[in-house]
């Protein structure tokens, strides 16, 4: 199973603010079983340029990779680490220049955050045009954080032709539980993701979120959405054609 959202690249963005933070970070995934997780710090494109924010998560991960090597007990089984980005959406970002070096490296997958205010159907429209446009597939993330925007705009969203990446927490969180099963087992819902940040308020909880499914939709359901959620990457990579 990947992890399709997190933070735990050391110093950048708001995420793990210290290698010891990562390190305890990677080790909490290994124990969970996760095999791959995507490293997705914050792109906001009115503070960073592509140019600047792939510098910066180059740094950090090559700072992440050398205590990784100097620690031997930390490689047996240690999941394996793709870089990609969480954008957040502008208006213009489906005719912005930098996209394609932000999605997840070697796809045209972009995990893709939607503003928190009141949506406009001017927004919805422009998720479409990055679709249908440019050859990049978002992959909405943690939908159910928008489930109480207006709902002819959360219908018309849900409709579009990406995908959806929702937290663990939606599935752990008292009184979402049922929800979260439902969106899954429709296969809204494709991606999953701790979006952990560190080791105390946002921590690594995809395992706890993974048995829960096991135990509400059985073994072959978890096995068959780790196998789409490959097929999906391999159709998406960017040398597939
Ligand atoms: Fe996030």
């Amino acid at each position: 199973m990947i992890d399709f959202h997190s933070h735990f690249l050391p110093g950048i963005d708001d995420g793990s603010d210290s290698i010891a933070v990562s390190l305890a970070m990677l080790e909490a995934w290994r124990s969970q079983g996760i095999e791959e997780i995507v490293a997705t710090p914050h792109f906001y494109a009115d503070h960073n340029s592509p140019e600047r924010f792939l510098y910066r998560r180059n740094n950090s991960f090559e700072s992440l990779k050398a205590a990784i090597f100097m620690s031997p007990e930390l490689q047996t089984s240690l999941p394996s680490i793709r870089l990609g980005a969480e954008v957040r959406f502008f208006d213009g970002i489906s005719r912005f220049e930098g996209l394609h070096e932000l999605c997840l490296e070697g796809t045209d997958l972009l995990l893709l955050e939607m503003p928190f205010h009141t949506w406009t159907a001017r927004m919805v429209d422009e998720v479409g045009m990055i679709a249908s446009t440019t050859g990049i597939m978002p992959v909405a993330a943690h939908i159910e954080r928008y489930l109480d925007q207006p709902h002819h705009l959360v219908k018309a969203f849900l409709n579009l032709d990406i995908f959806f990446q929702s937290n663990a927490e939606f599935f752990l969180e008292q009184g979402y539980t049922r929800k979260a099963m439902k969106m899954l087992k429709k296969g809204i819902i494709t991606f999953l993701g701790s979006d952990a940040h560190n080791m105390s308020r946002r921590p690594v909880n995809i395992g706890p979120a993974l048995g829960l499914i096991t135990k509400t939709l059985g073994n072959d359901f978890v096995q068959d959405l780790a196998n789409r959620q490959y097929d999906i990457i391999e159709q998406f990579s960017s040398d597939y054609f």
